[in-house]
C-alpha cells in the first residue's frame, strides 16, 4: 500500500524516533509499504517519520543502473558506527521537500549496522550515493533534513517555498 509522504514543514520531520523493539507484523507490512511508496515517488530512500511513523526504520534502493536488478534494503534501528575522514558533496533532494535540490558535504563513506526484517544483525561500508543516502535517511530519524545543512537563508525561502506548496495543495 502507499503511504501519503509527509511534506515540511512538519513536527513529525523535526522529532526523534523511537527504537523498533520487536519485529511485529505492523513493522513488515510498514516496510513493504515504505518500499512501495519510495518506488512509486519515485526515490531513492524514504524514511518511517516520512510516512508518519516515529520508528527508527529506513527503506533505500540506491541502484541507478536500469539494466541491473533493483536492489531494496530494509534497516531496522540503523546506526552509524565509522565515517570517513574523506568528505563528498551531492546535490541532494528529499520526498518530503519536492523539487528542491541543494549540495550537501557529507562523510564519503559509513560502516552502518543495523537489523534486518528476520532480526538478524547486519553491519556494511557504504560509499559513493549509497553512503550519502543513508546518511540522508539515518539523520530523518533524529529529526534531521538535508536543509538543516545549508545556510538560514537558503533553508528559510525552502521552507515558505514548501509552505506555498502545502497551502495550494489543501486547497486542491
Ligand atoms: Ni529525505
Amino acid at each position: 500500500m502507499i503511504r501519503p509522504i509527509l511534506i515540511h514543514p512538519d513536527p513529525r520531520l523535526k522529532k526523534p524516533c523511537e527504537p523498533i523493539a520487536a519485529i511485529t507484523p505492523e513493522i513488515v507490512t510498514l516496510a513493504s509499504d515504505m518500499l512501495q511508496t519510495m518506488y512509486d515517488a519515485p526515490g531513492i530512500g524514504l524514511a518511517a517519520p516520512q510516512v508518519g511513523v516515529m520508528k527508527r526504520l529506513i527503506v533505500m534502493d540506491c541502484e541507478k543502473r536500469t539494466d541491473a536488478p533493483p536492489q531494496p534494503m530494509v534497516l531496522i534501528n540503523p546506526v552509524v558506527l565509522w565515517t570517513s575522514e574523506e568528505l563528498s558533496t551531492y546535490e541532494e533532494g528529499c520526498l518530503s521537500i519536492p523539487d528542491q535540490y541543494a549540495d550537501v558535504q557529507r562523510p564519503a563513506e559509513v560502516r552502518v549496522g543495523w537489523r534486518d526484517l528476520d532480526g538478524s544483525e547486519q553491519e556494511r561500508q557504504f560509499d559513493g550515493l549509497w553512503a550519502t543516502c543513508v546518511q540522508h535517511e539515518i539523520d530523518h530519524l533524529a529529526g534531521k533534513l538535508f536543509i538543516d545543512y545549508l545556510g538560514p537563508l537558503k533553508r528559510q525561502m525552502i521552507t515558505r517555498k514548501m509552505e506555498k506548496l502545502k497551502r495550494e495543495l489543501a486547497r486542491g
